[in-house]
């Protein structure tokens, strides 16, 4: 099988998602995935789809409680590529490139990575990189699939064991999205820097005024700091910006997260309208990146 560890050159003549079997496994038992004809198999024959838009779909027979984990809408994908492409997370972008060793290389992965657009941009400014996006949501990974030649994208949950071996990652990252410290611990390789995106309670609190609406879930970022208790803290750096948005880009900070499964954005806007536009919001993150030995 090809190594990219030993063989970076031959990176352009095999897909990137080729690559990932030096780095996949299956998510039902943790045997080692090899290509299949039409997908991924491992030494127990767990069988797994490989989709014509690019993509493996790593979704093991579902163990935990409650529903599987479906990830985002494509409403909710693209109300959030929106935002993005609007500058508002540009800050939060340049902490979280800024926290990757400016000479990483190996294998990058962006749990709940969503559409990659993180993902693709440390890609452009870190050559010897090469990425992995896992998401639930398979209308984000379609779109990762394709957002850089050197990102490929998987569909998991990430919630029931990522489904990538033991120190096969460089860089991880996490950001505004779910999983556990023990997982990403478990996948870095010597050296390797994990970088978790941790909301603050008044991120986006203005939203909350008068509208029955989730709060993004806050994290401690002390307590991130402190999940991997082997790691070294290499950098805990607060973004905090206010910026001013229209009522639709206030609507797409809404809906581009949890609200979007219980709220009507007709009905949201409708109470936006009343309000002064542009309306001034807070963002507020920590980025916390770990080393380990
Ligand atoms: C708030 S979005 C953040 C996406 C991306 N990190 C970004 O900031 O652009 C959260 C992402 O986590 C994904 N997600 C939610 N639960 C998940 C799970 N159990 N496993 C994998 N991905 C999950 C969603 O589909 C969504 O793409
Ligand atoms: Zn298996």
């Amino acid at each position: 099988m090809l190594s990219l560890a030993s063989a970076p050159c031959t990176v352009a003549r095999v897909s990137t998602l080729d690559a990932t079997f030096d780095i996949l496994q299956c998510p039902s038992c943790g045997e080692p995935l090899s290509p299949a004809d039409d997908g991924a198999t491992c030494a127990n024959r767990h069988h797994f789809d490989r989709a014509r838009q690019g993509y493996v779909s790593l979704r093991a027979a579902h163990k935990g409680k409650g529903a599987p984990a479906s990830g985002d809408t494509p409403e909710m994908l693209e109300a959030r590529e929106r935002f993005q492409a609007e500058g508002f997370h540009d800050d939060i972008a340049a902490a979280v490139l800024a926290a990757v060793p400016a000479d990483a290389r190996g294998w990058l992965a962006d749990l709940g990575g969503g559409t990659g657009w993180y993902a693709a941009q440390i890609l452009d400014a870190r050559p010897e990189l090469h990425g992995v996006v896992l998401d639930a949501s398979a209308p984000a990974v379609r779109i990762a699939a394709r957002a850089h030649e050197r990102l490929a994208a998987v569909s998991a949950d990430v919630w029931s064991g990522i489904p990538l071996r033991d120190a096969s990652v460089d860089v991880a990252l996490r950001i505004f999205a779910p999983g556990s410290a023990d997982e990403v611990r478990r996948i870095l390789a010597p050296g390797g820097t994990a970088i978790f995106v941790v909301p603050h309670g008044d991120h986006q609190r203005e939203l909350g005024h008068g509208l029955k609406l989730m709060k993004v879930p806050a994290g401690k970022a002390d307590d991130v700091a402190a999940s991997i208790p082997d790691a070294t803290l290499v950098s805990s750096v607060e973004v905090r910006q206010r910026v001013e948005l229209s009522v639709e880009q206030a609507l797409d900070a809404v809906f581009m997260g949890p609200n979007a499964f219980h709220q009507d954005r007709v009905k949201v806007g409708a109470v936006l309208e009343g309000w002064t536009a542009p309306i001034s919001v807070t963002l507020a993150v920590t980025v916390v990146a770990l080393q380990v030995d």
